[in-house]
């Protein structure tokens, strides 16, 4: 990395949100992209809905061509510092949310009533059975 690299906080990253002010992280760089919005083939409005994260990904999933890749040094700004990137929640600190607790109580309950029910007429068939042969 040359040093006259510029290293940047996501924090300050993800406040340049907006169609007239975008910057989008893209494998640990950070490109300011908003001469291009209007240019862009995939439209303006795509590369705003990347902004606030990581968009390695949902760049990567479009399948760029070679001249995209080669086009995207123009808006070269700097390096994101990886550690300033939040981390993704996991899967059980959604589902373990309180927003998400009469959901996940609706499907505890839902695998709970019918094995109570299984164990009660166990329970009924063996009394049944020991009182009536
Ligand atoms: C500096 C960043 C970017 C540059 C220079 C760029 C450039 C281009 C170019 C030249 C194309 C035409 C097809 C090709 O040559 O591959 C394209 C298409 C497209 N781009 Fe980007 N892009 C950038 C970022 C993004 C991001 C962050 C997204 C978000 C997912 C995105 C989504 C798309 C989509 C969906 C198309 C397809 C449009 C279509 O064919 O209907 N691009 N981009």
């Amino acid at each position: 990395m040359a040093s006259n690299t510029k290293m940047l906080v996501f924090n300050d990253v993800a406040k340049h949100n907006k169609m007239d002010d975008c910057w989008i992280i893209i494998s640990g760089k950070v490109y300011d992209v908003t001469p291009y919005m209007d240019d862009h083939p995939g439209g303006g409005d795509i590369m705003r809905s990347v902004t606030r994260k990581d968009a390695t990904i949902p760049f990567s999933d479009v399948g760029h061509s070679a001249a995209a890749l080669e086009m995207m040094n123009k808006y070269y700004i700097g390096e994101i510092d990886q550690s300033t990137i939040p981390v993704k929640r996991s899967y059980y600190e959604k589902l373990y949310n309180s927003e998400n607790t009469p959901q996940l109580m609706l499907t505890m309950l839902l695998f709970l009533v019918p094995i109570i029910m299984l164990g009660l007429a166990v329970t009924a068939r063996a009394y049944t059975k020991d009182k009536f042969t």
